[in-house]
């Protein structure tokens, strides 16, 4: 137990854990069953283009997602490029700012400007009125980011562009599996993009895919995805070469397998996590509406300094001394950072204020509820004593600096 500032190994004491503890270990599953499908795909010689494995992966993709096509690509990134391609956009693309800077950089790359509004600090999400105050003659688009998993406010953004004749897509990296109001993530909008990065609750190493119930857009997701093919081999378009390979679907099936034990995983953790924190003045965890189905990949808190008498950063300084690794997701926010904040300033409070304060803590099938004790531990002592924390901090780095 942590019980004095003397106890932190910032300052001196043990380290909580002897190696260190990852935000977002992969979900790799049964390690036999991958390298039995990676002996199949070697066996028969199909490593990627279209393979077995692939389209396995995309049908159980599409069928978790509850629509009808799922084009699986190379990363979720590239997916993202892609949709935005295909939906035909151009111009102006509202989107909040509190998301992972690939939102933003996928629609630059295919000559979109990405417009950032606030998000709602209720729930992290884009708040429908600003995307509304953000419409210009130039919009083509809104779209939405499931932050954390948690889905987007869906019917007032289906409002908002249906008034304004605006498409409306989302950016789903963190929602597989998770529901809004009953219905899977993965219907709404135009289409959805799944990310299957190494660090998400199922990876296929790298990965990406986008769902869709609109079978044209799909065929034609397929065409971009590998060089602008279409029907009998012939080039139809200018495409690219975001496929899938094999491997990554083998790996992504596995840890699909895995999908259901990992969720059940992450929701203990989860629980435990608000039970451990309840109560510690200036922390806020993250809630989940467990109606929705979260998958829960995701334990964000929300450190209020001037409750906590802590920053965020000075915190996050505390967990690495004690080998503790968390993530500032998503910090600074993309308004914050070039290109965007020279080329459109603009003032996001409520991002901002929550850009200052997240950090995501570990969590996934590698991390134990004993593991999470600890790393509460360490939180609770160092936010129970805050203003002690930072002083000694600031005081140890005065005195550094005067005796250079
Ligand atoms: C919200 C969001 N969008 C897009 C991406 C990009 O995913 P990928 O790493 O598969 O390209 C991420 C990755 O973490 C993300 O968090």
């Amino acid at each position: 137990m942590k019980q004095q500032v003397d106890d932190l190994a910032l300052f001196g004491g043990p380290a909580a854990f002897l190696q260190p503890l990852f935000v977002g270990r992969p979900s790799i599953g049964d390690r036999s069953r991958f390298l039995e499908r990676m002996n199949w795909a070697l066996d028969n010689q199909w490593l990627t283009n279209g393979g077995p494995l692939l389209r396995e992966f995309e049908e159980r993709v599409a069928d978790l997602a509850g629509v009808r096509n799922c084009v699986a690509t190379c990363n979720a990134t590239t997916a993202l490029q892609l949709m935005y391609l295909a939906m035909g956009l151009s111009g102006e693309v509202i989107m909040p700012s509190m998301t992972f800077i690939a939102t933003a950089h996928a629609a630059r790359m295919v000559g979109l400007r990405p417009v950032f509004c606030d998000i709602d600090p209720a729930t992290g999400c884009i708040d429908p009125r600003e995307a509304e105050a953000a419409v210009t003659s130039r919009t083509s688009a809104v779209v939405g980011v499931h932050l954390y998993g948690r889905p987007s406010p869906i019917d007032e953004l289906e409002k908002v562009t249906v008034k304004h004749g605006l498409k409306l897509a989302f950016d789903a990296a963190h929602a597989l599996g998770c529901t809004y109001q009953g219905r899977r993530i993965g219907g709404f909008g135009t289409a959805e993009v799944f990310s299957f990065h190494a660090t998400k609750v199922v990876n296929s190493f790298e990965g990406g895919a986008i769902v869709t119930d609109d079978d044209g857009l799909a065929q034609l997701l397929r065409s971009l995805n590998a060089f602008g093919t279409g029907a009998g081999g012939r080039t139809e378009r200018i495409g690219t070469n975001a496929k899938m390979s094999e491997a990554a679907a083998a790996m992504g099936l596995t840890s699909l397998d895995a999908f259901d034990a990992t969720v059940r995983h992450n929701r203990a953790n989860h629980a435990l996590y608000r039970s451990e924190l309840l109560g510690v003045e200036g922390v806020s965890v993250f809630s989940f509406d467990e109606e929705e189905s979260p998958n829960c990949q995701y334990v964000v808190v929300q450190i209020d300094e001037a409750v906590a008498g802590v920053h965020r950063d000075l915190l996050m300084q505390v967990l690495r001394a004690e080998n503790v690794v968390p993530q500032r997701y998503f910090s600074p926010a993309c308004h914050q950072v070039e290109p965007y904040r020279s080329e459109c300033p603009v003032e996001l409070p409520h991002t901002e204020r929550m850009a200052d304060q997240v950090l995501v803590l570990p969590t996934g099938p590698a991390v134990s509820g004993e593991d999470i004790r600890r790393v509460c531990d360490v939180v609770r002592c160092a936010v129970t004593r805050g203003r002690q924390v930072t002083e000694r901090f600031h005081r140890r780095a005065d005195q550094a600096t005067a005796s250079r």
